[in-house]
């Protein structure tokens, strides 16, 4: 694809306008996502921090990359923007899953979800998701046996989707898991991959996607009328949201009930299970670095399972996730629709375009994080932290739709790789190197096949 300057100086630099052939839309469309990451970064290199692209006469699209334009974009002129039009298809894009729910949704709707579910995710409440963010954990790793081999990437996705559903909407998934974790892995793929099928025609991909979208909404289906017939409030967010009365009088539908609880299981599992794999990536390639975990967890921890108020003792354990989501964002791009004409970086963006936010891009700029490419946790040490512009870093991003499960994230992440940590080392299998597959999330491509050693140490039963 060659790689030419557009000429127009009322947009910022970019490829060739793409055309309105259907066909070479889809050319275009394939180059893109078959190397997502590769082919945006050749972009930022070539044209500056922020790239046009234009498909047809009308359809523009722009990259960002430089923190100040993303806070223009995410802060400053937050209301002059929605979430991208892409993702709110009900018949391909990510609304096929997640409907109208807290992800998707915009304006008065999604300001009064938001209030709503607020409560959920307060500190104090966290503070209680510790126990069981730790005790899943534990029980977990009484199934590993020393030596053995297993996918590191499956046992995260499972471990973060049963503490999703029992600290936030207070059920218990066990046999629904592996249909959830398919669900999941098939709608990236709709929202991100190209389909040029008509939805009509039975091809395995969307036999596979009716299916996996009627078993969600069976579980859901389930998990509501089990809680609707058990009555009373149990004072958490599903109990909320059946008992929530607007001032109309009208109670929220099993339908909006079904799509909030579908976003939280997604946004609230695949992200944090991702940011655990990319950190037993990086540790098992660093040695040193997960020996200096060891040692902050052993000296702190002194053989006891990690609490919430023991985090504060871990600042070791913080820096080594924080600089994983760094090099490996999970949520890696954020796409939104521009509802209202604006500017961006002295460009003027019309009504109607879409902004796409590349925070891989950003977390791997050299203006802003020297050797980029290195996985350093010190630069997240209390004396370095603030050396780095303000959203130069954002792996849940910022503004009034930054993430609602940024705290209970990082108390996950951190407790779950201090549990883990102290008990075993995570080797990577003899020569194994993944890449980085960008769907909405970054997950290892092939998943994460690692050995388990356990650690010898005097652990306290
Ligand atoms: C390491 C883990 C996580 C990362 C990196 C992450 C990242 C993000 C990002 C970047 C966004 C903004 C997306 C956008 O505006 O386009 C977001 C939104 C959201 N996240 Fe997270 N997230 C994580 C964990 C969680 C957890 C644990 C939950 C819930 C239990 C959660 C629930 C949500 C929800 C509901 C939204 C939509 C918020 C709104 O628009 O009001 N996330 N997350």
């Amino acid at each position: 694809m060659p790689l030419l300057q557009t000429t127009q100086a009322s947009y910022p630099p970019g490829p060739p306008p793409v055309g309105k052939n259907p066909l070479t839309q889809l050319r275009f469309g394939l180059y893109v996502t078959k190397n997502p990451l590769g082919v945006m970064m050749d972009w930022f290199q070539t044209y500056g921090d922020m790239v046009h692209l234009q498909f047809g006469d009308t359809n523009h699209v722009y990259l960002l990359s430089n923190p100040t334009h993303i806070h223009e974009v995410l802060v400053e002129k937050a209301d002059q923007f929605h979430k991208a039009a892409k993702y709110k298809d009900e018949q391909r894009g990510l609304a096929r899953l997640l409907g109208n729910g807290l992800i998707t949704s915009d304006g008065d709707y999604w300001r009064q979800q938001r209030r709503l579910m607020q409560p959920a995710f307060h500190a104090r409440r966290i503070e209680g998701y510790g126990v069981v963010m730790v005790n899943y954990t534990r029980q977990m790793l009484d199934s590993w046996r020393d030596g053995s081999s297993l996918d590191v990437a499956d046992e995260m996705m499972h471990l973060t989707l049963a503490i999703v559903a029992r600290t936030i909407l207070d059920t218990e998934l066990a046999g629904d898991a592996e249909q959830i974790a398919e669900a999941v892995s098939v709608f990236q793929n709709l929202a991100f991959g190209v389909d040029i099928f008509p939805l009509w025609l039975p091809t395995p991909a969307h036999i596979r996607q009716s299916r996996v979208e009627k078993t969600m909404s069976q579980i859901i289906s389930r998990l509501i009328a089990e809680r609707r017939a058990s009555a009373g409030d149990r004072g958490d967010l599903l109990s909320m949201m059946l008992l929530t009365i607007d001032e109309e009088g009208n109670g929220m539908t099993d339908r909006q009930i079904r799509d909030e609880m579908v976003t939280l299981f997604l946004a609230g599992h695949e992200t944090t299970a991702n940011a655990l794999n990319w950190a037993w990536y990086l540790l098992a390639q660093h040695p040193d670095i997960e020996a200096k975990l060891h040692s902050e967890l052993d000296a702190v921890l002194q053989g006891n399972p990690p609490t919430f108020a023991d985090l504060k003792r871990l600042p070791y354990t913080e820096m080594v996730m924080k600089e994983a989501m760094r090099l490996y964002p999970p949520v890696w791009s954020m796409s939104r629709q521009v509802i209202e004409a604006v500017e961006i970086g002295g460009y003027p963006i019309a009504k109607g375009s879409e902004v796409n936010i590349i925070t891989y891009a950003t977390h791997h700029d050299s203006r802003w994080w020297s050797e980029p490419e290195c996985f350093l946790p010190e630069r997240f040490s209390p004396q370095q932290e603030q050396q780095f512009p303000k959203l130069a870093y954002l792996p849940f991003s910022s503004g009034p739709r930054v993430c609602i499960g940024n705290s209970f994230a990082m108390v996950e992440a951190q407790l779950i790789l201090a549990t883990i940590a102290q008990r075993y080392r995570l080797a990577l299998t003899d020569g194994y190197n993944t890449q980085p597959e960008a769907l909405i999330t970054l997950r290892p491509q092939h998943g994460l096949p690692m050995k388990v050693q356990r650690r010898e140490l005097l652990l306290k039963p």
